[in-house]
């Protein structure tokens, strides 16, 4: 099967509410490798260069402070149809509208504060793995 990879993020509120180590479990048992990983803070500058195309949506001031408010854990996840599937892994943005044993569904508490982040394409996935990490980080 051919290797393809994924962005992810565990978000703040997540990494406050103590459930990094659930999370990461629930991706390596999901069939996720993880060949980068950072624990790490956004600055506003780099979450609104990450966010960007949400620039002109009415949340983009929210999502910005909340997305720097205390630290991530960025990570590049390898897999086959990576995107895809850690996008099913994660549930719908609205944890209310998540599916039972998604990670949103299980540690999310609102369409803003969703726990974590998954790449929407291919294309994204590159470009936002090299938005955090350098080669010599990816392993
Ligand atoms: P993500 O990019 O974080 O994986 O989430 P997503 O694709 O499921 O959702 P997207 O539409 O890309 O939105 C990015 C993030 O913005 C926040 N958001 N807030 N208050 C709101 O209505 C609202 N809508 C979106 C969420 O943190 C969402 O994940
Ligand atoms: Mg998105």
């Amino acid at each position: 099967m051919a290797k393809t990879y994924t962005f992810s993020m565990i978000k703040p509120d997540a990494v406050e509410s103590g459930y990094i180590g659930l999370i990461l479990d629930k991706i390596t048992s999901s069939g996720f490798k993880i060949i980068a990983m950072k624990f790490t803070q956004l600055s506003s500058r780099e979450a609104e260069k990450f966010y960007d195309i949400h620039k002109t949506k009415p949340f983009f001031g929210e999502l910005i402070k909340f997305m720097t408010r205390g630290p991530i854990v960025a990570m590049i996840l390898e897999k086959d149809n990576a995107v895809d599937d850690f996008r099913t892994l994660i549930g719908s943005t609205n944890p209310e509208q998540a599916k039972e044993g998604t990670i949103r569904k299980l540690f999310a508490s609102s369409v803003g504060e969703n726990a974590i982040h998954g790449s929407d394409s291919d294309e994204n996935a590159k470009t936002e793995s090299f938005f955090h990490f350098s080669g010599r980080e990816i392993f």
